[in-house]
């Protein structure tokens, strides 16, 4: 057997997975508009990669406001749950273990998915030069520039974290085991935490203090919602994914993880720059945060499986996330067990379409 280490079980809150082995969240683009509902191939697509140690179920939407893409879903409505109840119900048949990730995308929105045509809120009304996605006539996903947003009000703010508790609260009763709050990547959360986006002199900008309070009030939220031991959250130290800059230093990362331990989380989940093109990540750094971090920590991009069991052994991470390995392998874990090669990717299907390099990647015994 390969990489024997990436089968040994591992802690996450209360529940324990059966490999270190971790579905990353992926957009797809493929839910269904109006209403935002996925669809039952998300059912078969997810529960096929069901042999991993977790699957972090896409990008989704806590409320019609926190829309930036077409064909992303949500999970405010009764209809966006019950459609995920079905989902959750495939995987947990097939032995897996799925948690929803939880996204508002701020600036990263068209005001044409947004609520009366509005422009999307964010920190403030910087315009990062960044690009979203609409539908064409055959459901495949077409970029477009984003609109430039608007500075969320207080009340708007107070909704947001309001509505992430409502989500979470949806995501537990569709049957999920777990929520991961999306802190990463440019949107929502992290417009308001780096300081290229925030411009407030209000309480929600200015001091560190100032720009995690609407992450770290999310997590409360959340936590208050279900409980510490079901919440997760992803972030993205270092990294300018979406065109927002990093802009703060390692110790104000550490100072942000610092307060994110506190609430005693089920994991955290670093998204590191390799993937979109960054600065990797200097083992001191990786080092601080595991002394930081007391619970599970995960991390994604670029890693291979190499990689991955060399860093668990290290100590700094537990388990690895893979992304478009995940897209184009349900079996990913069984070809990392095996040390099998790895199915060619088709990125020209990763965003909106149907059954088309979504569900019909071939297996291992298929594609020998
Ligand atoms: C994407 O659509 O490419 C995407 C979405 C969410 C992320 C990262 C990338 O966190």
């Amino acid at each position: 057997m390969a990489h024997e280490l990436l089968f040994e079980p591992v802690t996450m809150g209360t529940q324990t997975l059966k490999n270190r082995i971790i579905m990353a969240p992926l957009t797809r683009l493929r839910a269904v508009e109006p209403g935002d509902v996925p669809t039952a191939l998300a059912g078969e697509y997810y529960s096929q990669r069901a042999t991993a140690g977790l699957i972090i179920a896409e990008a989704t939407q806590v409320s019609f406001q926190a829309k930036g893409y077409a064909g992303a879903p949500g999970v405010h409505t009764e209809d966006q749950k019950i459609a995920w109840k079905a989902i959750v119900d495939n995987v947990h048949a097939k032995g897996g273990k799925i948690v929803l990730q939880l996204w508002h995308t701020g600036l990263v929105a068209h005001n044409s998915v947004q609520p009366d045509g509005q422009a999307p809120i964010s920190a403030s009304d910087v315009n990062v030069g960044i690009r979203t996605s609409l539908r064409d006539s055959m459901n495949q996903a077409i970029r477009v520039d984003a609109t430039t947003p608007r500075p969320a009000t207080l009340d708007e703010i107070n909704q947001v974290v309001a509505d992430f508790a409502h989500a979470t609260k949806n995501a537990r009763e569709a049957g999920f085991d777990g929520i991961e709050i999306h802190g990463a990547h440019g949107y929502l959360l992290h417009q308001f935490w780096v300081q290229h986006t925030n411009k407030r002199t209000d309480e929600y900008g200015g001091s560190k203090e100032n720009r995690a309070r609407l992450t770290l009030e999310v997590i409360d939220a959340c936590v208050d919602a279900w409980d510490a031991d079901h919440v997760g959250i992803r972030i993205s130290p270092l990294g300018t994914f979406n065109n927002v800059e990093a802009g703060y230093h390692e110790d104000e990362n550490m100072w942000l993880i610092e307060q994110i331990n506190n609430r005693g989380i089920m994991y955290l989940h670093l998204s590191e720059p390799d993937w979109a093109g960054g600065t990797p990540y200097s083992n001191n750094f990786r080092q601080r945060i595991r002394d930081t971090f007391d619970n599970m920590i995960i991390a994604a991009g670029g890693y291979t499986a190499d990689k991955a069991e060399e860093n668990i052994k290290a100590g700094y991470i537990d388990a690895v996330a893979f992304g478009r390995d995940y897209i184009a392998n349900p079996d990913l874990a069984e070809r990392i067990r095996q040390g099998a090669s790895l199915n060619k990717q088709h990125p020209e299907s990763f965003y909106g379409g149907s059954t088309i390099g979504y569900t019909d990647y071939p297996f291992m015994d298929e594609s020998q």
